[in-house]
């Protein structure tokens, strides 16, 4: 039995990276550190940035072995990942499971996926679950970045 996932909302993660437009002109620098208290949206931004810096060193240590960004090895290349229809890499041989399941990639298929890729879809043959609930979200984190390179004309 394989789970029907429908097309989940993609919120933009972009949101984080709009800030910094409502400063005062810079004729109006202050010398004194009155108000200097960072925005929560800098926070925010800030907290993002970490967890992609830190999910492309456990990227590298945890799905290095099988994967890379670029070409496909035991498992299937990452560009373009997140938002993806699974099993949907040409010239990389999945399982027919992968390939039938209609799961799109999203942040909450891909948790589903790390933690028990055969939970979640019977008949596949990743053999790799990771249990840290911060390393999930932070190697998700980073394979959003991965945006594909070859869709503008
Ligand atoms: C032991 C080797 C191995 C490791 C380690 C591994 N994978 Fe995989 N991965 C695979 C294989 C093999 C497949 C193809 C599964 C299939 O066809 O059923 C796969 C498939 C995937 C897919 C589906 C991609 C698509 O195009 O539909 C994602 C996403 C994925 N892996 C993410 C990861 C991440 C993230 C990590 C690290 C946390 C990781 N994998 C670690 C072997 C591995």
């Amino acid at each position: 039995m394989i789970a029907r996932i429908s097309l989940v909302l993609f919120t933009a993660a972009m949101t984080a990276c709009s800030a910094a437009e409502d400063r005062p002109a810079s004729h109006m620098r202050q010398t004194s550190p009155v108000n200097a208290e960072p925005s929560p949206t800098t926070q925010n931004t800030d907290t993002l940035t970490e967890d992609i810096r830190a999910g492309e060193k456990l990227y590298a240590s945890r799905c290095g072995a099988c994967h890379s960004v670029d070409a496909n090895r035991i498992g299937p290349m990452h560009r373009g990942v997140y938002g993806r229809v699974a099993g949907s890499v040409a010239a990389y041989n999945y399982s027919d499971a992968l390939i039938q399941s209609s799961v799109v990639w999203n942040e909450q298929t891909l948790d589903l996926w790390l933690t028990n890729p055969q939970e979640f879809i019977p008949g596949q043959k990743m053999g790799y679950r990771l249990s840290k609930e911060y390393d999930r979200r932070a190697i998700i984190a980073f394979l959003k970045t991965l945006t594909p390179i070859d869709e503008t004309p």
